[in-house]
């Protein structure tokens, strides 16, 4: 009953009472079967390898590697650019990653009408637009052209280079005010929490337009979605996470209402209202809108906490950079090549060919470690060192390559260098204080608690 929508034109057909009641009935048994089919065989599948050794499984299963993925990135890395795994294919090759990231051989997507029977009838059967996460279709991290091409040109107006620095006031403006807060307190704070997390999710919801009063419902239903994008989630973090995409959905249905009765000068305001010809179904529109509010905010505090972290263990690097702030361009170059925020996506080839010299067949899965491709030997000296002066930091593929290349990559780099370098004015004596705590997730990789003194 969907239906494309234009300024102010109904949306959906409301079910009718036996409809609704049907549907809530139906509801958990839904919820198991999604979750069956998205994460539970996995789940299966990676326990088994992980258990009988395999690398791949070790890294998505264990908590304790997750930690240090990168000892497991050199072992798959001493086997060959490309080796075979318990997820098919996988890769920690610079050379190899660009090349899949680029090939038009390669896709996000993958032919569910090829799936079996069950698997076919499962994902009808828990196919649900509020349950719908930014690692579904029609998000557009995980669709082909034409579709994704009609998606990114409709986003990446608000993200040209032009747009972002002209941001900027906003993100210092941000960064200020947070840091004056702290300023207040002083002693021991946690830095995730005060003013990682913050940042980026105030700066995004200025962008968006989304009422920046509700940031900490936006912080604590991206905490608990992002966990959607790992494979093989327990149920019961699934459970959680689908309770947060409905609150999240939930949300944004009555913002796209209020935005069509009084739009604004804002993206979210214009995605709404576009023309008839280029509008966006109501899925599309949630899609779009979800995974630009999460991966504003899910990947950018990543960024700020590895590097504050990094930045503490190297203190000479701190107290340079607070001496000389032109280094800081540069600084969150190297903060994303040597613990990238994102560390693993995947494609999977469409058409049978070679890669690295190995035959890969069509619907082959690649898992492509963007972590591990930025520490290469190949591409970057003695890659384990930390070096904020780095000539070539720059040429990681911590925002990926080819067209799915980050879109608010700009926006991220310039919250990276205002937020880092503001914190370092403001606070030059900070010290971690205590023990960071990782996120219990492998494809963000970041802190949720990170105890600092501020001085
Ligand atoms: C340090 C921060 C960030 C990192 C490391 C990061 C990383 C990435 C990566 C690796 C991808 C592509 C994944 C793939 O190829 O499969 C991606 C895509 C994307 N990112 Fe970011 N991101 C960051 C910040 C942001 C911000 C601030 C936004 C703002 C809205 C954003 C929006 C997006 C969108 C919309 C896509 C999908 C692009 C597409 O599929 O065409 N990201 N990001």
């Amino acid at each position: 009953m969907e239906t494309t929508t234009g300024a102010g034109a109904p949306t959906t057909a409301g079910p009718g009472a036996a409809e609704r009641i049907a549907a809530t009935a139906l509801r958990p048994a839904r919820t198991v079967v999604r979750w069956g089919v998205r994460h539970g065989l996995a789940s299966v599948f990676l326990e088994r390898s992980a258990r009988s050794g395999d690398p791949v499984g070790r890294l998505l299963r264990n908590p304790a590697v997750r930690d240090h993925p990168y000892e497991v990135h050199e072992e798959l890395r001493a086997r060959g650019p490309l080796v075979g795994s318990s997820l098919g294919l996988v890769t920690t090759s610079h050379a190899v990653a660009s090349e899949i990231l680029r090939s038009d051989r390669f896709g996000v997507g993958w032919d569910r009408g090829a799936a079996p029977r069950l698997i076919r009838w499962a994902l009808r059967f828990g196919d649900e637009l509020d349950a719908t996460g930014v690692a579904e279709p029609p998000s557009m991290l995980v669709v082909d052209p034409p579709d994704h091409t009609r998606f990114r040109r409709l986003v990446s107006r608000a993200f040209t280079p032009r747009a972002t620095a002209a941001f900027e006031p906003v993100v210092q403006r941000t960064a200020d005010a947070l840091l004056d807060a702290l300023e207040m307190r002083r002693g021991t704070v946690d830095l995730v929490e005060t003013y990682a997390a913050q940042l980026p999710v105030l700066v995004i919801a200025d962008l968006l337009g989304v009422p920046a009063a509700r940031r900490e419902d936006f912080l604590r239903w991206g905490a608990a979605a992002a966990a959607t994008l790992d494979p093989g989630l327990p149920f019961r973090r699934y459970v959680a996470a689908e309770r947060a995409l409905r609150a999240m959905h939930a949300f944004l249905r009555e913002h796209f209402e209020r935005l069509r009765r009084e739009p604004a000068d804002d993206l979210v305001s214009r995605l709404v209202g576009l023309p008839d010809e280029e509008a966006l179904t109501e899925r599309e529109l949630h899609a779009t809108v979800m995974l630009l509010l999460g991966a504003g905010f899910e990947t950018t505090v990543n960024l700020l906490g590895n590097g504050v972290v990094l930045l503490d263990t190297h203190r000479d690097q701190w107290e340079a950079l607070a001496a000389d702030p032109s280094g800081w361009d540069g600084a969150v170059e190297e903060v994303l090549r040597h613990d990238s925020p994102v560390q693993i996506t995947g494609r999977t080839a469409k058409a049978d060919g070679e890669v690295a010299g190995r035959e890969v067949r069509a619907g082959t899965r690649v898992t492509v470690l963007l972590g591990a491709a930025n520490r290469d030997p190949e591409v970057f000296d003695d890659p384990t060192r930390f070096d904020v002066a780095r000539g070539n930091a720059r040429d990681h593929v911590a925002f990926s390559a080819g067209i799915h290349y980050c879109v608010g990559a700009g926006l991220a780099r310039l919250e990276g260098v205002v937020g880092l370098r503001t914190l370092a004015e403001r606070f030059p004596g900070l010290r971690v204080s205590g023990r960071p705590v990782r996120r219990d997730l492998q494809t963000l990789r970041g802190f949720e608690h990170l105890p600092v003194a501020l001085r």
